[in-house]
């Protein structure tokens, strides 16, 4: 077990570093290179626990993966195979919902299950649909464990799934890759759309138009084959807001992240900083794979507390507890509205927030499905946090440790390798003074530490 000791940090973060690959393109681009025509070279992978489930996942199947120079080689196989053994993908959602999509069209029989965080989650918003098409999906009480059953054919479905969740529609995608007939998928509140611009990208037809101005209806022709590309997988915006966050908490800061993704879905919590007067700017503006990125460069400036409105919370519900940390800091109150979803995350992250800041001594409310934040210039600190198996709430308040007034102690840290293993090295590049409480230093020195050799030499080694 790791542990973070998180102190108030005495110098201002400064530098410019590299932002590991994002975790939702990540995925995709495994998933989808597994069932197009030809190898796929994979670029920026993020090295992380989540992503080893599905890579590992998706060799059990049958898929043939090697590393060369930094590229993850991914070569199809001519038949999908039933595995032997139950598929296990830990602590990530993404891949359990999204796997269930691809695999339960590809005629095999398979058992997925994953770690006590995510046999607590809701599985049935991806199995319904998915069984709408045919699909034949067991769960136990709509959890995992989950057995799927090869059918001969899927069908095409019109679909409007009653959650905004990328994981559903991209779980209906992948689905439709081997159904017959056109799907439609209209959402009422878009949610990231990492799925549809790698389908295109690698040679899918895929029309995404706009129904108003938060709604979109997605229409996608079956049986489509994709073709096997170069996929270079920019910085991941989720992972970027913790260290935007530490910066623009600390005074005298001024960070660089480079390659880091700016989906207009996934930018609520920039969105969010602007309003509250960050001096924040996206510099060298490119593309890769499909994605706009850019360098985010974050000079400290006296923030002020804001209502979050309603309509933004899906474009940064993985950021909500680092916003909610940044807010604590801040003298005022802020309003995150329509936070139903956070109790479906690794954690019940209302519930995980609002008990980690009354610890920190702020002062916060429940109100509904609103958190409530009575933020204070002098944090007072000196929590003891469990992680719950949820690394956003570990990272959440380390970071919450650099600025408060005691310092704030973080146990069930290793997590933290879910999405970001470097998160402490990197942390540490920039000047915080985080320390590490463990005798195995899971996090620096762990299974999956962060880099991509080190990654595929643990995932080959397996
Ligand atoms: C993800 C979608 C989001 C997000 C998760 C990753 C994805 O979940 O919270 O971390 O990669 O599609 P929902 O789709 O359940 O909102």
């Amino acid at each position: 077990m790791a542990s973070i000791l998180a102190a108030k940090n005495k110098t201002p973060l400064s530098g410019s570093v590299l932002v590991p690959g994002d975790k939702s393109m990540s995925h995709r681009a495994l998933m989808l290179a597994s069932v197009a025509k030809g190898t796929s070279s994979i670029h920026g992978l993020l090295a992380s626990d989540d992503v080893f489930a599905t890579a590992q996942a998706l060799k059990q199947v049958g898929v043939v993966f090697s590393f060369d120079r930094g590229s993850w080689i991914v070569t199809p196989p001519a038949y999908f195979e039933s595995p032997d053994e139950m598929i296990d993908v830990g602590n990530s959602g993404t891949s359990a919902r999204l796997l269930m999509g691809l695999l339960c069209g590809r005629g095999i029989d398979l058992r997925l299950t994953g770690d006590a965080s995510l046999c607590r989650r809701p599985m049935r918003r991806a199995a319904d649909p998915l069984r709408l098409m045919g699909a034949k999906i067991d769960l136990i009480d709509d959890k995992l464990p989950a057995q799927i059953h090869s059918v001969a054919e899927l069908s095409a479905i019109d679909y409007a799934p009653p959650v905004a969740s990328a994981q559903v529609k991209s779980a209906l995608l992948l689905a439709s890759l081997c159904a017959k007939g056109s799907t439609v998928i209209v959402e009422k509140t878009a949610t990231r759309d990492h799925t549809e611009h790698m389908l295109r990208y690698m040679g899918a037809r895929i029309v995404s138009e706009a129904i108003d101005t938060y709604a979109r209806r997605i229409t996608f022709d079956g049986y489509q084959q994709i073709i096997g590309s170069q996929l270079n997988i920019p910085g991941d915006p989720s992972s970027a807001a913790f260290l935007l966050a530490a910066a623009a908490m600390i005074p005298g800061s001024d960070v660089t992240l480079k390659n880091v993704m700016i989906n207009p879905y996934r930018n609520g919590f920039i969105d969010c900083l602007k309003d509250m007067g960050a001096d924040i700017a996206f510099e060298s503006v490119a593309t890769a794979c499909g994605e706009d990125v850019a360098n985010i460069r974050l000079r400290y400036a006296p923030l002020s507390a804001i209502s979050v409105p309603a309509y933004r919370v899906p474009s940064m519900i993985d950021e909500v507890p680092i916003f909610a940390v940044l807010a604590a800091t801040l003298h005022g109150q802020t309003r995150i509205p329509n936070l139903s979803e956070l109790r479906f995350k690794e954690s019940d992250r209302l519930q995980s927030m609002a008990n980690g800041l009354s610890a920190c001594g702020v002062a916060v409310d429940i109100l509904g499905d609103d958190l409530l934040i009575k933020g204070v210039a002098y944090v007072p600190g000196g929590g003891v946090i469990s992680a719950s198996l949820d690394h956003r709430i570990a990272m959440s308040f380390a970071i919450l440790g650099l600025a408060a007034q005691e310092p704030v102690f973080v146990s069930g840290a290793e997590t933290i390798s879910s999405s970001f293993p470097q998160f402490f090295t990197t942390m540490q590049r920039l000047g915080a003074d985080l320390r590490l409480m463990s005798e195995s230093e899971p996090i620096r020195t762990g299974r999956h530490a962060g880099q991509g050799a080190d990654f595929a030499d643990a995932f080959f080694r397996r």
